[in-house]
């Protein structure tokens, strides 16, 4: 059984998209054994402690930098001897020692079809924000493994959402996140605890 270690920073639905998928037996491969949180009090840890999962908080403002909040968050995911590491909303940039340790074995959701709407600033709805000034009328989600590039890992798995006339950020990033990322974060993660994804050159292949 892998080990998934779920890190988080705020509401936290994506984790519970996550919890969901192993209630209904939907990861059969993995457990979520951990949820780490870069903020205290949100209402991820609330989500975790309703599901039994044992939490961590590693409060980003305790840091002086970047690399003191990686040293304490790497130390801690090794701690908890992690296979599978999840960011499930996770806002706080990371330096790169910790997806050196954890190679092809980081996943992200990001609410856009990468490489569109993707990399430094682009987060939660500033992203669906970006898109509705675009104008674009295809939007979505990826998911991806996490490498030293903000955003730039090999992609996984992405689901593509219409944009609407009368979308609002707001309206658009629930839709993405019902219609996209709550059902291909769990089967990403599905598909790795089944072995069923293998990287060559560069890039992710699942083999279903
Ligand atoms: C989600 O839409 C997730 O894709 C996004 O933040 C939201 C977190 O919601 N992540 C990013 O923008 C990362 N670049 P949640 O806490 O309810 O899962």
């Amino acid at each position: 059984m892998k080990k998934i270690v779920v890190l988080v920073s705020g509401g936290g639905t994506n984790l519970q998209a996550l919890i969901d998928a192993q209630h209904r037996g939907e990861i059969p491969g993995g457990e979520i054994t951990c949820v780490i949180s870069s903020k205290p009090g949100v209402y991820a840890l609330e989500r975790a402690a309703k599901a039994g999962i044992p939490s961590r908080v590693i409060d980003r403002k305790e840091y002086a930098d970047s690399k003191a909040f990686s040293g304490a968050l790497l130390e801690a995911l090794q701690e908890e001897q992690a296979d599978l590491v999840i960011y499930a909303g996770f806002m706080t940039i990371v330096d790169e020692m910790v997806s050196r340790a954890f190679p092809y074995k980081m996943m992200n959701v990001h609410p856009s079809l990468i490489p569109s709407f993707c990399g430094k600033g682009y987060y939660g709805l500033h992203v669906h924000e970006a898109v509705l000034k675009s104008g674009v009328k295809v939007t979505g989600a990826t998911v991806h493994f996490v490498t030293e590039v903000c955003d730039g890992g090999p992609i996984i798995l992405q689901q593509p959402v219409f944009v609407q006339n009368d979308d609002t950020p707001e309206t658009l990033q629930k839709r993405v996140m019902e219609q996209a990322e709550w059902k291909i974060l769990p089967k990403a993660a599905a598909l790795f605890c089944a072995g069923k994804i293998k990287v060559e050159n560069g890039i992710a292949k699942v083999y279903e």
